[in-house]
């Protein structure tokens, strides 16, 4: 029998981004014994380059917002591909989190009268978000980690990375994995499970994400027999920085154009005004003039059309691209020098004035910056009931951007950071109830921690083999090319086929040294999980004939109407078995449905 350390708790929280953090505080409210596991430091998370703000229909700045017109503007965003019950609760939920986090110690930028202050985003019709300058998600993680530490029987096991759920008679009992420090094995015997783990930028070559978000979560439930939902739709956050190339993913926030930044191209055109989709030109300023009145706060004008979705702001950038108008590293300009004054900029926008002088030498008060399309989010994930938050494995729950439905084809921006204080704190809640309710205790199978610990030290056993640094490369540059913004199925079919043929070889991988901290190893585990979300992004965006939201097919450039009646779940059908299942929306109930009325 290999060694390992073992703890026992109520619930074991995988992930400690805002969702994670979110879940454990509940859950300890809820008496439960908490364990916390982060694959970093407590406090580092993607939560973090969430910058701008968080979404939620507070009214301070706009009286006419409302949850209504929240969860309207979330829908149309997701292009109705949402779970809707989902986005209702967000949407109803959203203020009282905020208000919460507030309560609880977080500094949030004022009104003159001393309310939050709440600003412009993409796919927002009315200033809703909540911020702190361009440091929204930080200071939402020092407070949540503030009341976590706090908190009652909350144990926290940090640079701790989770290689496999644990399940014994259909229902969840427990995780393996390892100290990133020692290498030495952690057994969790848990009577439920969260998952908090985020997203899976990083099986993509340009990326906001760091070395964490390897698709873990979204890999060990589909592992233990969980559903799957939305997995074609990544989100491709429309200004990164793209130079210099050390530096090129790195977020640039949207606040940039919720503040009035503007983007360009090479000729200095002014390009967004070409690309207002039909159904939102009511909303949305076609005119240099108006836009401008708008910025200066006639309530009459419309919006400036950079402040349309992500997924129509990368497009059109991608579009200026391949026309030959990009600015010079192959992006655009993003200019809020002529639309602000300097002071203004350094002070709503402290982080992006201080990234841009350190890492680019460019000064945001005077000089455009250059941005393009970076991996950012994934929109898809474990399949949760909107209630609960729990996945279809009994005893399994999911919150924040490892849970699929809520966003459904496109994310608004600072929607998750709603979404993972909204949701977190119904998978704390589910958790403790189901907790509460289990009659009986399963077992954990010493067998099976015994397989699974020989699997994770074969690639320090094996006598040659490849280096797995080589099949990560080999993985982002596929799925940049293939399965990346714009899409076609002769680049998805070739995708999915070169995904097949690279995966045997992660079985080969071999690393040198041993189990303390040791990169090599860590990354060499790490594959699995990037190969299981890579496939099932791959074969859902084949079977999506259509483009919508976050999915660009330009073989299939419209909707489909029947398409937009239906998610892909995704099954597991063997051991290493992906089955795609087409799943009909549940029907809106006639109060909601009545929003759309007209659309
Ligand atoms: O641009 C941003 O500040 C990112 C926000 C988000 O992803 O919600």
């Amino acid at each position: 029998m290999t060694k390992y350390e073992s703890f026992e708790q109520d619930v074991l929280v995988i992930g400690a981004g805002g969702a994670g953090l979110r879940a454990a505080i509940e859950a300890s409210d809820l008496g439960m014994n908490v364990g916390l596991v982060c694959k970093s430091l407590l406090g580092k998370a993607h939560t973090v380059m969430a910058e701008g703000g968080v979404a939620a229909a507070l009214a301070n700045v706009e009286t006419r917002d409302n949850w209504k017109v929240h969860f309207r503007d979330t829908m149309r965003g997701g292009k109705m591909l949402n779970n809707y019950r989902m986005a209702q609760i967000h949407a109803q939920e959203a203020p009282d989190r905020v208000r919460e986090l507030e309560a609880w110690g977080a500094v949030f930028d004022r009104t003159k009268d001393g309310r939050i202050l709440q600003r412009n985003f993409g796919g927002h019709l009315y200033p809703r978000l909540a911020h702190v300058g361009d440091r929204t998600g930080l200071e939402m993680i020092r407070t949540l980690q503030d009341k976590t530490v706090h908190s009652k029987n909350v144990k926290v096991h940090m640079e701790c990375t989770i290689y496999k759920l644990l399940t014994n008679d259909g229902r969840i009992c427990g995780a393996i994995g390892y100290w990133r420090e020692t290498g030495r094995f952690i057994v969790f015997k848990a009577k439920a499970v969260i998952l908090a783990t985020g997203g899976v930028g990083k099986s993509f070559k340009i990326t906001s994400n760091s070395w964490e978000y390897t698709g873990d979560g979204q890999a060990i439930a589909f592992e233990a027999g969980a559903d799957l939902i939305d997995m074609e739709f990544v989100q491709f956050h429309p200004t990164g920085m793209i130079w210099p190339l050390s530096v090129k993913g790195t977020l640039v926030t949207e606040g940039v154009r919720g503040e009035g930044g503007v983007l360009r191209n090479s000729k200095n055109e002014r390009f967004m005004f070409k690309y207002i989709p039909e159904i939102f030109k009511k909303d949305y300023a076609d005119t240099e003039d108006e836009a401008r009145r708008w910025l200066d706060g006639d309530k009459a004008a419309r919006r400036p059309p950079e402040l349309l979705t992500r997924d129509v702001v990368a497009r059109a950038i991608n579009s200026e691209f391949k026309a030959g108008r990009a600015s010079t590293h192959g992006g655009a300009y993003l200019d809020i020098a002529s639309q602000r004054d300097g002071e203004y900029i350094k002070r709503k926008l402290p982080s992006m004035y201080h990234q841009f002088k350190e890492l680019a030498d460019v000064d945001i008060t005077k000089q455009a910056m250059e941005v393009g399309p970076t991996t950012h989010y994934i929109m898809g994930g474990v399949k949760v009931d909107g209630e609960t938050a729990q996945s279809t494995l009994p005893g399994l729950f999911a919150a924040g951007e490892v849970a699929g439905g809520m966003h459904g084809s496109n994310r608004l921006g600072g929607n998750s950071l709603s979404d993972l204080l909204v949701f977190g704190r119904r998978a704390g809640m589910g958790a403790a109830q189901y907790v509460k309710d289990l009659r009986t205790t399963a077992t954990l199978k010493e067998a099976e921690i015994d397989t699974t610990c020989k699997e994770m030290l074969a690639p320090m056993e094996r006598a040659s083999g490849e280096n797995p640094y080589v099949i990560v490369q080999e993985l982002q540059e596929i799925m940049q090319n293939h399965v990346g913004i714009i899409r076609n199925e002769n680049e998805l079919s070739e995708g999915l086929a070169k995904i097949q043929k690279l995966k045997p070889r992660v079985d080969n991988v071999r690393v040198e040294g041993g189990r303390a901290y040791n990169p090599g190893w860590h990354q060499a585990l790490d594959l699995r999980a990037m190969f299981i979300c890579s496939e099932a992004i791959a074969k859902a965006a084949l079977l999506r004939k259509e483009s919508r939201g976050g999915h660009s097919r330009e073989d299939f450039p419209n909707y489909d109407k029947e398409l937009g009646k239906i998610n892909f779940v995704i099954k597991k059908s063997g051991p290493h078995e992906m089955q795609l299942v087409k799943q009909p929306l549940p029907e809106m109930p006639a109060d909601l449905a009545e929003l759309f009325k007209g659309d």
